[in-house]
Formats: structure tokens, C-alpha cells, sequence
């Protein structure tokens, strides 16, 4: 490492500065009877074509692939020339198998007693009805459909509806604006939408057909607007309109899946770049249920007949697409599908579903766990929880003592964490523990999985040693990856394929520590300049969660004459700390005290709220407005655009020292 003059371009890869040297070994019992063991990765290392082609063979095809992986970078094709069909894989064939009555969703809406039991039969008939809905409207293999819907059952079924018949489907999150619906069809070029007249959000009937007349009002392209009625609201209508009621229940529920190429396209999802517009993922059928299916097999260890599983995400997200529609569907899982947020009608309401359904794996975010640990220990504690066995987390790097609040409050100090790095593009997990090998260190996402070529490199794409920080890269293709960009190759190959030479730039920062384990450290565009050194917002948020007065943390780098940059925290108190003059210097010390005094932040402002994105990420560069006392960017995408009000009024107070 070097270091140099403040704001000078630095060759200085990321600052390693949190040790921990909590282990968590995986339980005696779960390790015995694990889907995966140890072997796995060292048959993937010799073989990692062949180990594949295993995980392939998991489903069922109607015509074998000629060939495995036909790579021309960084354009790849996986199983080459193979056949099948998505939806078939996800629900006849459970059912041919004799698995009809077992359960694909509990559904639980938001409003208590709102529940729905759907059986892999009853899914058959409900994708079949609605491929036969589909078809009638003229949608054909390859069209692309768009769906805004809330976590209703008709979401998963319409996404299977479209795979099916080989459409291709586009989610929008349903919290989105009409002119992101309007943009996202229109790069798409949808003919048919999917929405509801409105789903249940915090209580109360939150209308989305609205936004839907509004986007579909700037899209001609848009032939038909089919609307399931959740809440019964008043609904304008439009000649576009057809009820699902009126168009679905009378089709027929016999529809044969006809066997698709797999490389056809599954679905688009867009992700937000930093810059510019939307960047939609395209994702094809073969390597990504491959991977999808698998990962979910190898890092929750699902049991199919025994585990009932819960991902707390919203279909609107990849996280949904995986891990609640295609990854467990394939593996003939039975999960839980809920509506609504965590604290409606109370703050116990996700401890309540798991009591309710004997959840026995539980998937979220490190967003939803700081919030937990705010609200106070003795909400889950008073709910039957020892169902539980496997937790997992995803969508940022999760603190250490996040992680440790996780795992001793919600898994009984019995279950293994799985943290699982991955991203909208990579379509399935990379990085991550597997809970019956693993000794987990709180904090960590280990080790890439069997199969995946994952590394950390320094800026002139040289692996970094143990003990070293830099970029998370992926060496190798793997099957679930992002095919392109829809309509835009060159946008594919200058975002992720031209920072390094031949490698896949995912855009985070990592390390590896002493014993060769990854650790993500956030987003590359995060990172601050301090003095010269790298420094990762993720471990000085980690130090700050590490208080035990502090819940939630998030750090930014301002514009300083001395440092160059200079750290800046906002902090949500734990529910049982006082806020006092002397805590913005407590913290400050603390800092200092576990990962040196270079990390030490210049101010600390404690704030009821941060800003984030609806997926739960924090909003750093409307932070980084804040503390260089810009006027604020756009807000949008926020969660509570009302939130950056609360965090300007606390500037007068703001604690600055030294
Ligand atoms: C970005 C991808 C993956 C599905 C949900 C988010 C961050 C995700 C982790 C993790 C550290 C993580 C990364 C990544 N991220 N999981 N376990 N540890 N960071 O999908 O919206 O495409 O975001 O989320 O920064 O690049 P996404």
C-alpha cells in the first residue's frame, strides 16, 4: 500500500482495518446430513464445466445440451443447443411426481386473517389458466410483458404464465413512479401490462392502477392492461382494460408447456446505474434455473419435504425473482409469500409469520435487521421462534454486530447466518458461507461458491494477498450471468467487462483477510479518501453498529481542506439509548479505538432516519449533499422523501469537534 498527498489519485487499494475473531462453526447435525459438503468444492475445482453440468441435471430437460459453455467473451451461452421449460420445471413436474398437494405459497397478506394456501396442483392450474389468458391477448414467445403488481399470489403466477409460453417478463417494483413504469416499457417496448387496482401497504389500501393509466398513457405500445382486483378500491378504466377475474377464470387450466431454447430469454430486470438510465438485465432460461435452483439447494440446505422457507423480499426485486419464485419452485419448496412490512399491524408481525408456519428458513436484509435491533430484543423475544434453522441475508454488506443480533435473537444462537453476496446481474449467489461446511465469521460473505471463480484484485487486476483490499471480480463465466444489457451490448461490455482485462467488474470494494476469506466493504463509488488511504464506508459503519447505543450507521466522505475527505456519520440510536451532549464524542473515540485513528469520523450527527432506496439501500450521495451543505439531489427513489427533511433539520446541531 501506499500513501500519498491528500486528494491525489491514489494506486492505494482498500484499507483493511476491522479484525474480528468471532467463528461460527456449523451445527453438528446440519453438517452431517448437508446438501453440500467440502467435496463439492474441490470437485468444482477440478472440473468446473463437468460440476455444472451436475447441477443441470437437477432439472428436467426436454432435450440435453451438445454444449456446455460456448464462450466468446464476454458474451457466453450455457448448455448450448439443450431444451426445457422454465415453468415446467417449477411446478408439472412436481406435480407429475406426485407432489400435487404439497404447498408452494402460504400466502399471508398484510391485513391479519388474509391468507391463502396454494398447492403445487392449484399452481399448475393458475399458471395454465393465466398462459391461456396471455395467449389470448396475443402475446407470443418473445414479447416482453411488464408487471407491477403487489405481493399478491397472481405475481409469481403471472411471472410462470410468461415463462411458459416463453414471454418475456419485466417486473417494475410496484413503489415506483409512473415515469420510471413509463420508461421501463418503453425500453422494453411491452405490449401488455400486469398490474392491480392496489395492493395493502401499512394498513391501509395503497391504489397502484393510477400510476399504471398514467404510465400507459405515454405508451401506445401498450395493447392491454390486465388488473387484478386485491382491494376492492374504485378503479378509472380504459379500453385497454380487462379485469383478471373476467379473463383468467374462464380459461381453460390445461396448457402444454412447449420446451424452449436455453438461451432464450426469461425475463428483463432493470437496475438503476449510478448514473444515467436504467440498465435492463437480461436473463436466459437454462444456466440461470441451473444456478437459481442449485444455490438455493447448496446455501440454505433446503430440505424440501421438511423445511418450510420465507424470503422477505418483494418480487419486484432479483432477490424475489431467485429466491422466492424460481430458485425454491424448481427445488419444489414450500415458502412463505407475505404482502406487507414488518410493522403493520405490529412490530412483531414478521416473528408472528414465522410462529404461524413453522418457518424454518428465514432470508432478509441487513436494512430489516439494524431496524429489528432498533425497535428492541424484546419484540422477537416474545414469539416461538425455534422452528428456525438456517437464516440468510442479503443486498449489503451486514455488520458484524448485525450479524451477531441476527443470529442471537432470531436463530436461538443455534443457526448458522449465511451472508450472501451476489447481484441483480450475477442472477444467483456467488459468495457466500454454505451452512453445514462454513466456520462463519460474522461480517464475512467467505468464500466463492463451488463453481464460481470470484476474486479480489488490486487496481491493475492483480489478485491481492492475504491481508489485502481491493475489487470483487469474477474470472470465469458462470451460468446465471446477465447475457447483455437489453438493446445496448456496448453499455454491457463498458460497464462490467472494461474495467479489467477478460474479468467481470462487479463494482464493490472487498478484502481478504488473513485466512484468505472474503469481505465485501460496499460500493466502489462509496469508498472515501481520507489522508491518502482507502477507506470503506462499510467498516466504519461496522465499528460504529458495534456501540452498543448505536443501531444504525452510514458514513460518507465530505470535501475537507486538510484530509482531502473527511468522515461524516449519521446514527440511529437503539431504542433504549439516550441521545447526550457527550455521545458524538463516545462514538468518535470508539471509532478510533477499533480501527485506528485514521477512521476517525470529524463529525457525528445523530439522525431518527437515513435515506434509502425502496430495496433498502442507503443513499450515500444524498448524505454526501448533506454534509457538504449541498441542496439536495433527487429524491425520488427514496423510501420517505420527508426523511432528508428530518436529517437537514439536525445540521444546526450537528456535533462537530477537533
Ligand atoms: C449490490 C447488488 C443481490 C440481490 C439484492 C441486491 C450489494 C448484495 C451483498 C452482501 C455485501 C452486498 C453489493 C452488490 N450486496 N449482497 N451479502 N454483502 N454487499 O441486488 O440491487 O443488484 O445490488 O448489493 O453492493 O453489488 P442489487
Amino acid at each position: 500500500m501506499t500513501s500519498e498527498t491528500p486528494g491525489h489519485e491514489t494506486q492505494e487499494t482498500l484499507s483493511n482495518l476491522l479484525t474480528e475473531t468471532r467463528r461460527f462453526a456449523p451445527p453438528a447435525d446440519l453438517a452431517a446430513s448437508a446438501n453440500v459438503t467440502a467435496a463439492d468444492y474441490d470437485e468444482a475445482a477440478e472440473d468446473r464445466l463437468g460440476f455444472w453440468e451436475r447441477a443441470a441435471e437437477r432439472l428436467t430437460w426436454a432435450e440435453r445440451w451438445t454444449n456446455t459453455l460456448e464462450w466468446n467473451p464476454p458474451f457466453a451461452k450455457w448448455f448450448v443447443g439443450g431444451k426445457l421449460n422454465v415453468a415446467y420445471n417449477c411446478v408439472d413436474r412436481h406435480v407429475e411426481a406426485g407432489r400435487g398437494d404439497k404447498v408452494a405459497y402460504y400466502w399471508e397478506g398484510e391485513p391479519e386473517g388474509d391468507s391463502r394456501t396454494i398447492t403445487y396442483a392449484d399452481l399448475q392450474r393458475e399458471v395454465c389458466k393465466a398462459a391461456n389468458a396471455l395467449e389470448e391477448l396475443g402475446v407470443r414467445k418473445g414479447d416482453r410483458v411488464a408487471i407491477y403488481m403487489p405481493m399478491i399470489p397472481e405475481l409469481p403466477i403471472s411471472l410462470l404464465a410468461c415463462a411458459r409460453i416463453g414471454a418475456i417478463h419485466s417486473v417494475v417494483f410496484g413503489g415506483f413512479s409512473a415515469s420510471a413504469l413509463t420508461s421501463r416499457i418503453h425500453d422494453a417496448d411491452a405490449k401488455v401490462v400486469i398490474t392491480a387496482d392496489g395492493g395493502f401497504r401499512r394498513g391501509a389500501p395503497s391504489a397502484l392502477k393510477p400510476t399504471v393509466d398514467e404510465a400507459v398513457r405515454e405508451c401506445p405500445e401498450i395493447e392491454h392492461v390486465v388488473v387484478v382486483r386485491r382491494t376492492g378500491q374504485e378503479v378509472a378504466t380504459t379500453d385497454k382494460d380487462v379485469w383478471w377475474h373476467d379473463l383468467v377464470e374462464r380459461q381453460s387450466d390445461q396448457h402444454t408447456a412447449v420446451p424452449h431454447d436455453a438461451e432464450d430469454p426469461l425475463y428483463i430486470l432493470y437496475t438503476s446505474g449510478t448514473t444515467g438510465k436504467p440498465k435492463g438485465i437480461l436473463h436466459t432460461s437454462g444456466g440461470y434455473l441451473t444456478q437459481a435452483s442449485w444455490t438455493h439447494h447448496a446455501v440454505f440446505d433446503l430440505k424440501p419435504d421438511t423445511d418450510v422457507y420465507w424470503c422477505t423480499a418483494d418480487i419486484g426485486w432479483v432477490t424475489g425473482h431467485s429466491y422466492i419464485v424460481y430458485g425454491p419452485l424448481a427445488n419444489g419448496a414450500t415458502s412463505v409469500l407475505y404482502e406487507g412490512t414488518p410493522d403493520t399491524p405490529h412490530r412483531g408481525r414478521y416473528w408472528e409469520v414465522v410462529q404461524k408456519y413453522g418457518v424454518t428458513i428465514l432470508y432478509t436484509a441487513p436494512t430489516a435487521i439494524r431496524t429489528f435491533m432498533k425497535w428492541g430484543d424484546d419484540i422477537p423475544a416474545k414469539f416461538d421462534m425455534s422452528s428456525l434453522r438456517v437464516l440468510g441475508s442479503v443486498g449489503e454488506p451486514i455488520n458484524p454486530e448485525a450479524y451477531v443480533w441476527y443470529r442471537t435473537h432470531i436463530g436461538g444462537d443455534r443457526c448458522p447466518v449465511v451472508d450472501t453476496w451476489w447481484q441483480t446481474e450475477t442472477g444467483a449467489i456467488m459468495v457466500s458461507p454454505l451452512p453445514g461446511v462454513t466456520s462463519a465469521k460474522p461480517g464475512a460473505a467467505m468464500r466463492p461458491l463451488p463453481g464460481i471463480v470470484a476474486d479480489v484484485v488490486d487496481d491493475q487486476g492483480n489478485s491481492v494477498p492475504n491481508g489485502g483490499g481491493g475489487f470483487l471480480v469474477v474470472r470465469e463465466p458462470w451460468p446465471s450471468m446477465l447475457r447483455t444489457v437489453w438493446g445496448d451490448d456496448q453499455r454491457y461490455i463498458d460497464t462490467y467487462w472494461s474495467r479489467f482485462d477478460g474479468m467481470y467488474f462487479a463494482g464493490d470494494g472487498a478484502k481478504r483477510d488473513d485466512d484468505g476469506d472474503v469481505w465485501l466493504l460496499g460500493r466502489v463509488d462509496d469508498v472515501m479518501l481520507v489522508s491518502g488511504h482507502n477507506i470503506s464506508t462499510t467498516e466504519v459503519e461496522s465499528a460504529l453498529v458495534s456501540h452498543p447505543k448505536v443501531a444504525e450507521a452510514a458514513v460518507v466522505g465530505a470535501t475537507d481542506p486538510v484530509t482531502g475527505q473527511a468522515i461524516v456519520s449519521f446514527v440511529i440510536l437503539r431504542g433504549s439509548a439516550e441521545e447526550n451532549d457527550d455521545i458524538a464524542a463516545e462514538l468518535r473515540t470508539h471509532v478510533a479505538k477499533t480501527l485506528g485513528p485514521i477512521a476517525k469520523p470529524r463529525q457525528i450527527l445523530i439522525v431518527p432516519e437515513l435515506p434509502k432506496t425502496r430495496s433498502g439501500k442507503i443513499m450515500r450521495r444524498l448524505l454526501r449533499d448533506v454534509a457538504e451543505n449541498r441542496s439536495l439531489g433527487d429524491v425520488t427513489t427514496l423510501t420517505d422523501s420527508s426523511v432528508m427533511n428530518l436529517i437537514s433539520e439536525q445540521l444546526p446541531s450537528a456535533k462537530s469537534e477537533d
